[in-house]
């Protein structure tokens, strides 16, 4: 039986201390374990956790402040952790071969894929982050090859906030009116745990999964429709899909408040939004501000999900009224809006079911991911413009570089679209063009889908940068 909904209050990730902090860098110690915790009401879960937390810490960092951090993995599975919309050094990418594994051996791998071909370390391994990049909400997770879904799924996700003077000049909600919100669908067995349609003998999930998992109960920051207290004054909410193939498009059970948009994946927007509803794809974010001031204390007013007959997602409570001097200014941000230039590079990506080859699964440009192969060489410093192409539904993932959309479905951007985008929703049969660039690193890189059932059946592609 699942819980009344709104029972649990809305929890907020901890916020990781460095273990030491240096002239132009932070040192960070994170260690991936299991541990059994309560999600559901009176029931353990056992999940896979940084720091034994689902969600796992929030690091708040400064862009242009390196973020150093020593992730050591007490799991019985091997890892690699991914900064999701980072940019940063091939080495530290979380390429999906460069494996973390665990001290004492681990559970029989039956990829594929060999296990061989990546940078290997065992115990413990440092990532680096420059966090050369404009202040956004960004988030680390899993992305271990041929598991990333399943180790998601069991908890392995967290965010990593980059500020910076821009931003903090803004008369925005802060501190206790900020809040960060990762949704996220799990299915839960009768005993508490997790229930993943894990396939027996293979990567990826049981047949009738191909098209992703959809679980029944919806967590905000690990729990299940939670419910959070606030007072009658604007809030930020930084909202983020962690789910792995569930989309989203939010909404309130009553007016008058609707979502201001403020920024995107990669930051703020130049002006901001006004939007009724939110749809939101995996990894997506959306920087919202919300302005409970329209509603008297004693209400109560409900985000749901419309993709699924109104469904409850996260519920608040407006207390008491209180002082509130932010504001969202007409302009937040000013950042080149990139024309098509004459003479681009293109690429084109087709996101498509595959059974070519003996495998049955997910490709682009009809090829399941091979580490060895890349499929582009890419000039640093330059535009290119990249047309993405699909099938069926796909939330389509570049590493390393921000993009900005040009067109969809041959016509303007989408109403979700705006801004500096690391993820983009490109729905069926539909081209979605976006101009890109990317600069300081050398190495390869992926571009894949962020549906993570699609991924871990070989949705993926290497891409150089050179
Ligand atoms: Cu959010 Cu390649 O991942
Ligand atoms: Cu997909």
């Amino acid at each position: 039986p699942l819980p009344e909904p709104f029972q649990v209050p809305l929890p907020i990730p901890p916020v990781k201390k460095p273990v030491r902090t240096g002239a132009g860098a932070d040192y960070y110690r994170v260690v991936q374990q299991k541990a059994s915790v309560e999600i559901l009401p009176g029931l353990k879960t056992e999940i896979l956790g940084y720091d034994g937390l689902l969600p796992g810490p929030t690091f708040d960092v400064r862009s242009g402040r390196t973020t150093v951090i020593e992730q050591v993995n007490r799991l019985d599975v091997p890892t690699a952790v991914h900064l999701h919309g980072g940019h940063t050094p091939a080495a530290s990418d979380g390429w999906p071969l460069d494996l973390l594994m665990p001290p004492g051996g681990h559970e029989g791998h039956s990829g594929h894929h060999t296990m061989t071909g990546g940078d290997v370390k065992t115990g413990s391994r440092r990532y680096t982050y420059p966090n050369t990049q404009r202040a956004a909400t960004l988030w680390y997770h899993d992305h271990r090859m041929d598991y990333t879904a399943p180790q998601v799924y069991r908890g392995l996700f967290g965010f990593h906030l980059v500020r910076d003077d821009e931003e903090d000049r803004l008369p925005l909600p802060a501190g206790d009116r900020e809040l960060p919100l990762v949704i996220a669908d799990r299915a839960f067995a009768e005993d508490g745990s997790f229930l993943y349609p894990q396939a027996k003998d293979r990567p990826g999930v049981e047949s009738a999964y191909m098209e992703g998992v959809i679980a029944d109960v919806t967590l905000v920051n690990g729990a299940p429709w939670p419910v959070h207290e606030v007072a009658a004054v604007r809030y930020r909410l930084r909202i983020l899909n962690a789910a792995n193939a569930r989309r989203y498009e939010l909404a309130f059970d009553k007016g008058p408040a609707k979502f201001v948009q403020i920024g995107s994946d990669g930051g703020l927007l130049d002006a901001p939004i006004e939007h009724d509803t939110l749809v939101i794809a995996p990894a997506e974010r959306f920087d919202v501000i919300v302005d409970f001031s329209q509603y008297q204390p004693g209400d109560e007013v409900t985000l749901v999900n419309k993709l699924d007959g109104d469904t409850n997602v996260l519920r608040f409570k407006v207390a008491r009224k209180a002082a509130d001097d932010t504001r969202i200014p007409a302009r937040l941000s000013t950042y080149a809006v990139v024309p098509e230039p004459a003479g681009i590079v293109r690429r084109k990506w087709k996101f498509s079911r595959g059974d070519a080859g003996g495998h049955k699964g997910w490709t682009i440009n009809g090829k399941a991911f091979d580490p060895e192969v890349m499929q582009a060489q890419v000039k640093l410093d330059q535009y290119e413009l990249w047309s993405f192409v699909t099938d069926v539904h796909h939330p389509v993932h570049v590493h390393l570089a921000p993009f900005q959309v040009l067109s969809r479905g041959g016509g303007g951007i989408g109403a979700y679209d705006a801004g500096w985008k690391d993820t983009v929703d490109v729905r069926p049969a539909e081209v979605v063009d976006v101009l890109v660039k990317f600069t300081a690193h050398k190495g390869k890189y992926l571009i894949h889908c962020h549906n993570l059932e699609h991924e871990d059946m070989a949705m993926m592609a290497g891409f150089e940068t050179i």
